[in-house]
């Protein structure tokens, strides 16, 4: 999809609308029926025709021109989240600095899993110099706490959650650059919207073991990032 405009991206994912309904935008909070709260450079010579779109699964309507903005303000992927269900159109990625994620299997049993050993997931991220889809590009970033080593129970559904992780952490989901909440630190890297597990044997900082709902916490959050094994195996 690299190559096209950002208002073709968004018209892929578009149904038209003839009437728009008595609504307001609630991107720009203007009526559907009149013009766009949103006049920014390349959102101009919209027909009227086409002023008001309906995302195509989820069926929520907005003004072509607002979600061509929305789109110019993120990391323009050819993806599009709508701002009002989040679900996807396309392949989600987000601003992961670059770095390694490694893993292997250890010997022991997390507790609350005493059938399995354990995956221990290492990611190591250095600092760098912010690109253009970070909040401050040019400035440097710092990576704190790195290697950081994850936890998951070698099951079938703690394997099932490391394939997608892989999946995540190459559409660049796992980590951001912002604000630490726990440190305040800004322009640093953080980790993004998938829990991860960095306590092996205790439970000290509230992200160990046990915790039986776990697992199915990360499938959801995942889900939310638009990684799902149905989505990953009908994009092979
Ligand atoms: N382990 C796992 N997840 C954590 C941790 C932690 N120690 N601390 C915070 N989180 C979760 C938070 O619950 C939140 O959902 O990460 C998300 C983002 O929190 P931030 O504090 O902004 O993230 P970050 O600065 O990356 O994390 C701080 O995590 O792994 C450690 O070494 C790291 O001490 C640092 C801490």
């Amino acid at each position: 999809r690299k190559g096209k405009t950002p208002e073709e991206v968004v018209k892929r994912y578009l149904q038209k609308v003839r009437n728009p309904p008595e609504e307001d935008c609630t991107i720009c909070m203007e009526a559907l029926a009149g013009p766009s709260g949103y006049k920014g450079p390349g959102v101009g010579g919209i027909s009227r025709a086409e002023s008001v779109g309906r995302l195509a699964q989820c069926g929520h309507q907005y003004h072509l021109q607002c979600l061509v903005a929305m789109y110019n303000n993120g990391n323009k992927d050819g993806s599009l989240q709508c701002p009002t269900c989040k679900t996807i159109y396309g392949v989600k990625t987000g601003n992961q600095p670059p770095g390694k994620m490694e893993y292997h299997v250890i010997p022991h049993s997390l507790p609350g899993h005493p059938d399995c050993k354990t995956i221990r997931i290492i990611y190591n991220i250095p600092p760098g110099i912010q690109g253009p889809e970070h909040p401050n590009p040019g400035k440097p970033f710092t990576a704190r706490g790195f290697p950081r080593h994850c936890y998951l129970p070698d099951s079938e559904k703690g394997r099932r959650v490391l394939r997608l992780l892989l999946v995540a952490w190459d559409r660049r989901l796992i980590f951001s650059v912002g604000t630490s909440s726990t440190t305040g630190e800004s322009d640093t890297v953080i980790w993004n919207e998938v829990h991860h597990k960095t306590e092996f044997g205790s439970n000290l900082t509230g992200h160990g073991y046990p915790d039986p709902g776990h697992l199915d916490n990360v499938l959801e959050e995942l889900k939310a990032q638009g990684i799902t094994e149905e989505e990953c195996l009908s994009r092979d």
